[in-house]
């Protein structure tokens, strides 16, 4: 039999019947999800404390009560082994003793002090050695992390465009939500209640260097925002020498370079900068580097570090500084938990540890699709990894949107939730996480095992 790219009308029959079984028994396990989920319906639109939660799982929402290691708990009382790692936000795993302990520590020292703690040098040290970058500031999310990177680099530039790379993500910003418009058409939104396109904003594909100069030549644009890995549409990496050239034609053309490490700061011990070997101006990061405790950061150069100094915010309003920070910002929980974190739990050998685990998904991905004689392959960028459904991974986003099946993530999910694990939402793959061991891996694999099996049998 030759090997089948992509899921044929068989696949999807298959997978159709699987939903409609699996989503009853999902149904079954879960009464008081569906319980919460009625009661919140009048309490919360849609009935869930974040919008998003009711738009990404096409199942009932689960309402989980607590999580230990790389186990997590919905209220009925199933635990599930998490692969999607709260989209990097957890990790680290659940309820670590270590961090336990540190914010038991801080909790009884004041969680919140607007002025700053000691921690915070720790926490610039560690994140320059992974990053290169020597000052650091902290928000208390990656998005807004990105929103005062772009901020310095307006003021730094006397420019105001971005340029953005078809499916990145960088948070729930004005300035960053924008899709490459088809055929020259200018950027389309990709969400509601954003103002006009910003001046100077331009999409361009991943990978496609020479549009990127294209724009940067016009010399309007004051910062390129990217993932040196896309990773919110499964896994783009980058060509040899795409990054190296983006940063050399941002130097050429007086542009600086901001390199999103939310992501791929877990993927790969100093991310992507490191493994690609680019030095940025500026790096933004956070979800789970205090351990799932809120924070954000971004890195940037001394020239930069010098534009801030130069535009200082006073109390009394005589200047008008850059429009940086927030009040919980800085705040002295996220800053204790990321110090034990980067120093203690998150250690270049964990790191290495747990992308050894992820290539061990993307082994496993791929082996048990070469058994079912599917022409896949698998994403795989250190502890990430995923379904690609082609033979060739993907180059662009649009490439990679061809892998993003909702018949496929969504049965595939249930079916892996009714068997004891969580699997990753649609745009993303399972992630290796450091409560995670190869028994977790193996225990993964060989649920995937049965479902392609089910899935193949016609
Ligand atoms: C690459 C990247 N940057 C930034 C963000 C925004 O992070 P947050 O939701 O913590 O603001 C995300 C969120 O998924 C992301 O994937």
């Amino acid at each position: 039999m030759d090997a089948e790219a992509g899921l044929d009308r068989r696949h999807r029959e298959a997978l159709v019947r699987i939903r409609a079984r699996e989503d009853a028994a999902f149904r079954a396990r879960v009464p008081r999800s569906l319980e919460l989920a009625s009661r919140a319906g009048t309490r919360m639109p849609d009935g869930v404390p974040m919008a998003w939660m009711a738009g990404f799982y096409r199942t009932p929402v689960l309402w989980v009560s607590h999580g230990s290691g790389p186990v997590l708990t919905d209220v009925d009382g199933n635990d599930y082994v998490d692969f999607n790692v709260g989209d990097m936000s957890s990790v680290l795993g659940y309820a670590h003793p270590r961090l336990t302990e540190v914010i038991g520590e801080r909790a009884a020292h004041g969680v919140q002090m607007f002025l700053p703690v000691e921690q915070a040098l720790a926490v610039c040290d560690r994140l320059r050695q992974r990053f290169g970058l020597p000052y650091w500031q902290f928000t208390l999310s990656a998005g807004t992390a990105n929103t005062e990177a772009l901020r310095i680099a307006r003021v730094a530039t006397g420019r105001q465009g971005v340029l953005l790379f078809d499916g990145g993500y960088h948070g729930q910003l004005q300035e960053t939500l924008w899709a490459g418009g088809e055929g020259g058409a200018p950027p389309a939104p990709e969400a509601t209640g954003l103002g006009p396109l910003p001046p100077g904003l331009a999409v361009v594909d991943f990978n496609d260097l020479a549009a990127a100069e294209r724009v940067l030549a016009q010399r309007r644009t004051a910062a390129v925002l990217i993932e040196g890995v896309l990773t919110n549409c499964g896994t783009v990496l980058p060509d040899p020498g795409f990054l190296p050239g983006l940063r050399e034609a941002c130097t050429r053309y007086g542009t600086l370079l901001a390199v999103d490490e939310t992501h791929t700061q877990f993927d790969l011990y100093g991310g992507a900068v490191t493994r690609y070997r680019i030095a940025p101006d500026l790096v933004t990061g956070g979800k789970g580097i205090a351990g799932g405790i809120p924070i954000g950061c971004y890195g940037m150069t001394s020239a930069l570090a010098g534009v801030i100094e130069a535009n200082p915010a006073d109390e009394l309003g005589e200047t008008v500084g850059l429009a940086l920070g927030g009040t919980l910002f800085g705040n002295a929980l996220s800053l204790a938990c990321a110090e034990v974190v980067l120093s203690e739990l998150m250690t270049r050998a964990e790191h290495d540890r747990i992308a050894g685990l992820g290539g061990r998904l993307s082994d496993g991905i791929e082996d048990a699709a070469r058994a079912h004689g599917l022409a896949w392959c698998a994403h795989r960028f250190g502890a990430r990894s995923g379904y690609c459904l082609f033979p060739e991974r993907p180059r662009t986003a649009r490439e990679a949107h061809r892998s993003l099946d909702p018949l496929f993530t969504d049965t595939r999910r249930v079916y892996f939730a009714n068997r004891g694990v969580w699997d990753a939402i649609s745009s993303a793959g399972p992630h290796a996480g450091f409560a995670h061991t190869d028994r977790d891996v193996d225990n993964y694999l060989g649920i995937l095992d049965g479902f392609l099996d089910e899935m193949c049998a016609g």
